[in-house]
C-alpha cells in the first residue's frame, strides 16, 4: 500500500485523498487561497512551493519568473509526493 501524500501548507498538515487536487484539499480543510476558474486558466490560484517538486503539469502557462520561484496552479496539481506550499506572494 502506498504512502499518503501529505500537503503541508502553513502550520496546517493535510492527507491528500486519492485524484484530489491541491486546491480542492485546501478548500476541504478551510484554508483560504483566491481561486476562480478550477480548470487552469485564470491563474488566480498560484501557489508556491516551499519543499518538494510542483506536481506535473501544474505550471504549464506561467511565466518562467513563476517557475523559477517553484510557483504552480493549485487547481491542477495533484501531488504523488510530499509537498510543502505557501501562498506565492510570501517571498522567502
Ligand atoms: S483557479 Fe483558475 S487557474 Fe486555478
Amino acid at each position: 500500500m502506498m504512502a499518503m501524500t501529505i500537503l503541508s501548507f502553513e502550520q496546517h498538515r493535510i492527507e491528500m485523498r486519492p485524484g484530489e487536487t491541491v486546491l480542492q484539499a485546501l478548500c476541504r480543510n478551510r484554508l483560504f487561497v483566491p481561486y476562480y476558474c478550477q480548470v487552469g486558466s485564470c491563474k488566480t490560484c498560484v501557489v508556491r512551493v516551499l519543499d518538494g517538486a510542483p506536481p506535473a503539469d501544474s505550471q504549464l502557462d506561467l511565466m518562467p519568473e513563476q517557475i523559477a520561484r517553484k510557483c504552480f496552479l493549485a487547481c491542477v496539481a495533484i501531488p504523488r509526493q510530499d509537498l510543502s506550499i505557501t501562498r506565492a506572494e510570501e517571498l522567502a
